[in-house]
């Protein structure tokens, strides 16, 4: 039941203020989002590769409320793959975007998140990688769906995700899947009412495995974004089934979360990609990964009991 409440908490500013200033915060906050800057972030993008691991960097930050910052954060992303240029990781370090974050909520909010993104996903093309849309909460969905679909006119290899606890998500998933688009799957981080989305964790992990194969038999490029191990073992199966090559499909997992499952993947001869973000507007972001497991809610506030 804490889930909702911590989700809740996610979107009130008086929390954010609250839990922003704690000082015990940043130890607990680091263990999902390893950096600030650039500068923290490029040995950390350096060390992950040099285990095997591919990545997908995310500039935290959404819900912007100017077009300034919605500028601000078209610039962090460009500056970041600038600094990337030189490191010569091609598509094993990809982007990861929140059109939320591009201006999507403010008026004309559809054209000035895709003007925003467009420069983003040239930038990447340019150093032979990619940018992945992130699923917000379902109002967003239409337009980052046909923000996804014009940019892949000029740039096929631009991703999605989409959401399995969304009942629209299985028609989602085989026009996708037939316009040989990588799809990356998940469960979904949102609170959602029952109107638009399953609530029970048993319906969203069936409805996950029905997505997942409809991907796998498709066209696309399959994402699987989880760190579930029963999923993570039935993407396997699946992929197999399809016929699918190690290379025609791949895992991807957040920081932090199940680190030696990355490295076992990845060993295995896996394509593995970890979600990693930095930055620090963290706040919506982190408080997602509490919701996910309440223990790591149940960490926090013994950390700043103990303190
Ligand atoms: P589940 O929640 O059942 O977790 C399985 C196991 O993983 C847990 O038992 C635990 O061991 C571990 N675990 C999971 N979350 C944890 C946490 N926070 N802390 C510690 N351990 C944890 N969502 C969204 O709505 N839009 C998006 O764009 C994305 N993007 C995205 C990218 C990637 C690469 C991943 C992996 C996930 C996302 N998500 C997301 C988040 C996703 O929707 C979902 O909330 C989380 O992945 C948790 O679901 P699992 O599939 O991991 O299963």
């Amino acid at each position: 039941m804490l889930g909702p409440v911590i989700l809740a908490a996610s979107r009130s500013d008086r929390m954010r203020r609250l839990i922003s200033a704690a000082p015990v915060t940043k130890q607990v906050v680091d263990r999902f989002i390893p950096g600030e800057t650039v500068d923290d972030i490029v040995p950390i993008i350096g060390e992950l590769t040099g285990r095997g691991l591919e990545l997908t960097m995310d500039v935290v930050g959404e819900d912007i409320t100017t077009p300034e910052q919605a500028t601000a954060a078209r610039d962090a992303y460009l500056l970041l793959i600038d600094r990337l240029k030189d490191l010569e990781l091609g598509p094993k370090v990809e982007m990861s975007v929140k059109l939320s974050m591009f201006g999507q909520a403010l008026p004309g909010g559809h054209e000035l998140a895709l003007a925003n993104v467009r420069p983003v996903v040239e930038a990447a093309a340019a150093i032979g990688t990619t940018v992945t849309l992130d699923a917000e909460d379902h109002t967003t969905l239409d337009s980052m769906f046909a923000i996804h679909e014009e940019l892949r006119k000029d740039f096929p290899q631009t991703g999605c995700v989409i959401q399995a606890y969304l009942f629209r998500t299985e028609a989602d998933a085989r026009r996708l899947a037939a316009s040989g688009s990588r799809v990356r799957l998940v469960k979904g981080a949102y609170k959602e009412p029952a109107e638009v989305a399953y609530q029970n964790k048993h319906e969203i992990d069936k409805a996950y495995v029905r997505i997942l194969r409809t991907l796998m038999e498709g066209d696309g490029y399959p994402m699987i974004g989880s760190h579930d191990p029963r999923l993570i073992s039935v993407a396997q199966e699946l992929a197999r089934t399809a016929g699918r090559k190690l290379d025609e499909y791949e895992f991807q997992m957040l920081y932090g979360i199940r680190s030696d499952e990355h490295l076992r993947l990845a060993a295995e001869g896996h394509r593995m990609r970890v979600y990693t973000a930095y930055g620090t507007d963290w706040y919506g972001y982190f408080m997602r990964r509490l919701a996910e497991k309440p223990a790591n809610l149940r960490f926090f506030l013994r950390s700043m009991v103990s303190k």
